[in-house]
């Protein structure tokens, strides 16, 4: 039987517990590694023999946190059951700290939840001096709570503010900052790391402070004037950038504002309770499914082609140095890949290269990145005008201005210069790739790149298969992808493929209820409600409408009399008309002052409010069906296949409503019936962009889900 955990006792009488799960993954704490864990524990504490214990790691990191999938288990308990579960690791932690023994954790690798929880309750806690490590409780980022302990004894031992804020932001710590901060003893050379956990065994008590009497919390108790700053603040914090739709920080903080008044046997039921109401919650589930299931396995290629040799990339070329080709040669320079950038002259191109030293001046600034690693990356970066230079390059992404006749031009110089193998990407945003393909002399070795930008903020890379896109090319395109620390999701060709063509449908619909008489405040706001990340007439500006309305131009030019007018069409005319073309010209639905946005002061002398507004539940049900229904078109039309892939890519590409997992999982949600009827009631009253297409109502029939039940 494959054990998790060893257990060494040296001649001092001190017992190490070394984490070692089989195999490559890391250590985390599952059913088995816990069993283990509670049976050494037991042992321990009541052998006379014993002087002390330290927890160390034979893996690069210490414990990543609990196992996920025991949250799937819940699924096959009741809340009771899934409580005791939850105490009895709380129960652990207690045993730990209130066994008489001195116990330290020895951090030579990262802990983060129910890692750092377990190192919360022992009596020290030493780490290895290695920036790359990191400390802390993410939890809330997956919608839920630290329940092994987290809310009770970190803020019981540096003190609720900067506890609170550390935990309902989910942050995690390098270990100078964790011992700043005071969570951690100390933080010594990683060779001294065992030698100054055995000397902290012999030198401290083995009694925490909470559990000493007069213990008082660091930085004042939750009724003093301090302590009621914090909680008031958080909880306006909380409210202002979650609108109310993440329960996760909010239980955390009800966690840690009443458990810290009791003592600390009582706190931690407490957090028992909000762990367990957040993993019965639709929302955590979903969550954790995207957030952390499928967003793992599209950043490990999981779907990838099998069979096809991991490529390695040495050189890249970029055709463009714009917006988008600076971003793409900082993230593949950035990650070890030399790149030669090019553009119409070679001022273009070192102009390209010049804004990639921005971003890198800038995460020098912040302290993300050292000043070597900053010049190293730069250096990787070759401005040039002249194709031959393409030479050697296994990958070109061509990244010029959205034009057909350009992007073959470009595309034709490229592959005269590159070797056979190579692989041609275009980053086209709207333009079919097969299209594009057919002017390539190798269409099958042709792939669609689409980046998102700011690119060195955005994760996303959709990645669209042409007509003739081999699988050899998608393997290689996605080894390039993974290499460059970005996460894929892979669709069918087709216009806008599938985040332009969704994320277009919520601009569109707000744009559109502007014309019927809707308070532009109450759009946006509607969108926010809904958990979008900014009102539809706030993106809208921000992608400009001039290219709204050039999009638009063209598919009603491709498509013919096939094209579908939208309502929001002469109403993006219109304001590309008066010159308001969104933010770049700081004036479209909003004017942009230096500070702020306010509301276009003439846009309600144009598009007059109705004397009856819609209640702000229609509009947000409006705007997220509508993106709901497009998804499903996708998916019949074979844009999309797999509800995981719609998931990952709505959240990443235009961050579609994290706490429903997706836009996949939130048609789950609504459940097909319900959405059918919805949007078939939308249908008759707004139009028949809301009417549900056949697959809709083929799920509808026996209310059958997206995801296997
Ligand atoms: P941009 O206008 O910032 O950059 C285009 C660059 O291409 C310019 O530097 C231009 O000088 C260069 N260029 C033009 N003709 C060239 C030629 N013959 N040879 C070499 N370079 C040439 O445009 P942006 O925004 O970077 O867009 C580039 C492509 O990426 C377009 O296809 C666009 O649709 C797509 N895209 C844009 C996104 C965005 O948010 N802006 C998002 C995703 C894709």
């Amino acid at each position: 039987m494959p054990t998790h955990l060893t257990v060494q006792t040296d001649a001092d009488g001190i017992a190490i517990l070394t984490f070692d799960s089989p195999g490559k993954a890391p250590n985390v704490l599952s059913e088995e590694s816990l069993a283990e864990l509670r049976d050494a524990v037991g042992s321990l504490i009541h052998d006379p023999a014993v002087t002390g214990i330290i927890l160390t790691s034979a893996k690069p990191d210490f414990l990543v946190g609990a196992d996920l999938k025991m949250l799937l288990a819940a699924a096959q308990m009741t809340r009771a059951e899934f409580l005791e579960r939850v105490r009895s690791l709380q129960q652990l932690t207690r045993t730990l700290e209130t066994g008489g023994k001195p116990v330290v954790a020895a951090l030579n690798g990262t802990a983060l939840g129910g890692g750092f929880e377990l190192a919360l309750a022992c009596h020290a806690r030493v780490v290895a001096d290695d920036p790359a490590i990191r400390i802390g409780l993410p939890e809330v980022s997956l919608g839920l709570l630290p329940g092994g302990g987290g809310t009770q004894r970190l803020p019981r031992l540096i003190g609720a503010r900067e506890a609170i804020g550390l935990i309902t932001q989910g942050k995690t710590v390098p270990p100078r900052k964790a011992l700043e901060l005071g969570f951690v003893t100390e933080v010594v050379a990683r060779d001294a790391l065992l030698d100054r956990a055995r000397a902290l065994v012999r030198s401290i008590e083995p009694i925490q402070p909470w559990d000493k009497k007069g213990y008082r919390i660091p930085g004042g108790e939750v009724h003093s004037p301090a302590g009621l700053e914090t909680f008031v603040g958080t909880n306006a914090m909380i409210t202002r950038e979650t609108w109310g739709n993440y329960p996760a920080p909010r239980l955390a903080t009800y966690a840690i504002y009443h458990g810290l008044q009791l003592p600390i046997d009582q706190g931690l039921k407490i957090e028992a309770r909000g762990f367990v109401e957040l993993v019965f919650h639709p929302s955590t589930r979903n969550m954790v499914r995207t957030l952390f299931f499928s967003m793992g396995s599209a950043k490990r290629l999981e779907h990838r082609p099998a069979g096809i040799p991991k490529a390695s990339y040495r050189q890249v070329g970029i055709l463009g140095a714009g917006l988008m080709g600076h971003g793409i040669a900082h993230a593949a320079a950035l990650n070890g890949i030399d790149v030669v950038l090019l553009d119409v002259d070679r001022a273009a191109a070192e102009r390209g290269k010049e804004r990639v030293g921005a971003i890198l001046a800038d995460a020098v600034k912040k302290g993300r990145l050292t000043e070597e690693k900053a010049a190293a990356t730069l250096d990787r970066i070759r401005p040039t005008a002249d194709f031959a230079d393409l030479a050697g390059s296994s990958l070109v992404i061509e990244a010029v201005f959205e034009r057909r006749d350009l992007k073959a031009e470009v595309t034709r110089q490229a592959e005269a210069v590159i070797g056979p193998e190579a692989i041609m990407g275009t980053n086209t945003s709207t333009l079919p790739v097969s299209g594009l393909a057919e002017t390539s002399v190798r269409p099958e070795q042709f792939i669609g790149l689409h980046f998102f930008s700011p690119v060195e903020k955005m994760a996303l890379v959709e990645v669209i298969l042409g007509a003739h896109t081999s699988d050899t090319t998608l393997a290689q395109a996605l080894d390039f992808v993974q290499a460059i620390g970005k996460t894929p999701v892979v669709v069918q060709d087709g216009r806008g493929f599938f985040t332009s063509r969704v994320f277009g449908t919520y601009l569109t619909e707000g744009v559109a209820m502007l014309g019927e008489g809707t308070g532009a405040a109450l759009i946006d706001h509607a969108g926010r409600l809904a958990g979008m990340p900014m009102g539809p007439l706030t993106v809208a500006d921000m992608v400009n409408l001039d290219l709204s309305h050039k999009i638009r131009l063209q598919t009603e030019a491709d498509l013919g009399a096939s094209y579908a007018p939208h309502p929001a069409d002469p109403i993006i005319e219109f304001m590309v008309q008066q010159g308001r073309y969104g933010q770049k010209v700081k004036a479209g639905f909003f004017d942009y002052h230096e500070r702020d946005a306010t509301l276009w002061p003439l846009l309600e002398t144009h598009y007059p409010k109705a004397a009856i507004q819609p209640s702000v539940e229609l509009v947000q049900q409006r705007l997220l069906h509508i993106q709901a229904i497009e998804t499903l078109r996708c998916m019949e039309e074979g844009i999309v296949s797999r509800p995981e892939d719609a998931d990952v890519g709505s959240i990443l590409g235009w961050g579609f409503c994290p706490f429903h997992g997706g836009v996949a999982s939130y048609i789950d949600r609504i459940g097909t019936r319900r959405l059918a009827d919805e949007c078939d009631a939308l249908a008759d009253r707004f139009g028949e962009r809301f009417r549900p297409p056949a697959l809709l109502r083929d799920l509808a029939r026996d209310d059958r889900s997206l995801y296997p039940a």
